[in-house]
């Protein structure tokens, strides 16, 4: 069999520590791959200015999957600082490398599956009836546009003549902000189009169809956003009774979504939204599962996919000697990859692995452990990333 080659991005921080785990564990359950590492993050903005080298691109367009652990962002003044002083003062402005990737590959489904093991100590409760306490067993995956938006950057502070006047022909604008200073108005800009969203919807049904689940649900505001989130509305029931009219479309609105999840989170199954509402669910459905340690994801163009862990690159814990912090956001990532090229089958081993170490409940990461991520953790019982993912290894 022909070995996949896949672009192995580790970025900044503890990126690189869960990266290499990661890829431990994917070589320990037979995956044959040959990784190409590439540059990406902050020593390449010092040393060269740009935190995605072409070079990185040039990969990517060749092999199509990427693997990333995870950067590190400074804001604008700060970045400029700390260039290379034979880069300095030459107008260099930093912008976030994987939000350049989203952009340039135009990756723009995200999906953010949000599954609790068993056992996990971190998983959400709740008291039931007569003060019993219930553990629901979250599966929900959250499908949010990755490329529009609030976050598309379309955005001014005193804004242009010409913006200021198309915003003058809206009566509402009218009747609210003429009256201010145009100098003191800042806009954001919240820009749905048409394809973006039916490809995201699209995505989202066609994962609820595949995997069986019940439901998708519309989480955006259509109520009050007419326009943008009234167009995901009104697309998502077109393509429920044109496509999938065995799937049931729900619709909730963000802020009531954000009460519900911890009610009866249960409930759900595929939900979809916008940039920032789906950015909103979701991290509060990982919050039910065990947090950033839990919290993985996938970047998917029609070409390009890259996979990462929803967490930073917590520059704190990659100065410790011993990297502490836990592995499994990076390792599920890793398992989207497997499932996006149709390895299935050493996906469901290596989380099946994983849901056997964290049922066992005998090697904990400090999250796990709910202390506080410090260099002693381990000798509070508290396991390495490097000894979780030889836990995840044996278990294999
Ligand atoms: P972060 O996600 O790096 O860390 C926040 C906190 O979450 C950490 O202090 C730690 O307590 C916990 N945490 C994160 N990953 C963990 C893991 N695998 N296991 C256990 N605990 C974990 O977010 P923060 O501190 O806001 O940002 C640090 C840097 O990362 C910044 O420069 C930021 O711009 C960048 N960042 C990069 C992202 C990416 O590469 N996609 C995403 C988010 C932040
Ligand atoms: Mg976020």
């Amino acid at each position: 069999m022909e070995k996949h080659k896949i672009v192995a991005m580790p970025g900044d921080g503890i990126g690189r520590n869960v990266l290499e785990e990661a890829i431990r564990i994917l070589d320990a359950a037979g995956f044959e791959a040959e990784y190409i590492e590439a540059d990406i993050g902050w020593e390449f903005w010092r040393k060269e200015g740009n935190p995605l080298p072409d070079r990185t691109i040039k990969l990517l367009e060749e092999y199509k999957i990427g693997l990333f652990g995870a950067i590190t962002s400074k804001p604008k003044e700060e970045a400029a600082s700390e260039l290379d002083p034979a880069l300095q003062n030459r107008g260099l402005v930093y912008s976030s490398p994987i939000v350049g990737l989203r952009q340039h590959f135009n990756l723009d489904v995200c999906i953010r599956p949000c599954r609790s093991y068993p056992g996990n100590p971190l998983n959400f409760i709740r008291r039931g009836a007569g003060g019993a306490i219930e553990e629901p067993l979250v599966d929900v995956v959250i499908f949010r546009q990755n490329t529009e938006g609030l976050y598309g950057g379309v955005e001014w502070t005193d804004p242009p003549d010409k913006v200021y006047e198309a915003l003058l022909s809206h009566p509402k604008f009218i009747r609210n902000f003429s009256h201010i200073p145009k100098a003191e108005i800042s806009v954001s800009t919240r820009i749905f189009s048409h394809g973006a969203t039916s490809r995201i919807l699209r995505a989202a049904f066609e994962y609820a169809k595949k995997y069986k689940y019940r439901s998708v649900t519309v989480c955006e505001k259509p109520n009050v956003i007419r326009e943008t989130s009234g167009l995901m509305f009104r697309l998502a029931k077109e393509i429920q009774k044109n496509e999938y009219p065995e799937i049931e479309l729900w619709n909730t609105n963000i802020d009531a979504q954000m009460m519900w999840l911890t009610k009866n989170p249960e409930n759900y199954g595929v939900i979809v939204a916008g940039n920032m509402f789906g950015d909103i669910v979701s991290d509060g459905f990982a919050g039910l599962i065990g947090g950033l340690g839990f919290a993985c994801s996938a970047n998917i163009g029609e070409e390009v996919a890259v996979f990462e862990p929803t967490h930073g690159s917590a520059p704190k814990y990659a100065s410790y000697k011993t990297s502490i912090v836990n592995p499994i956001a990076m390792v599920e990532s890793a398992c989207m990859m497997l499932d996006h090229i149709s390895e299935f089958e050493t996906s469901s081993r290596i989380r099946q692995a994983i849901g056997r170490v964290v049922k066992e409940g005998k090697v904990l990461t400090y999250d796990m452990l709910k202390l506080p991520g410090r260099e002693d953790v381990l000798k509070q019982g508290a396991v390495s990333t490097r000894r979780m993912a030889d836990a995840i290894i044996e278990s294999l």
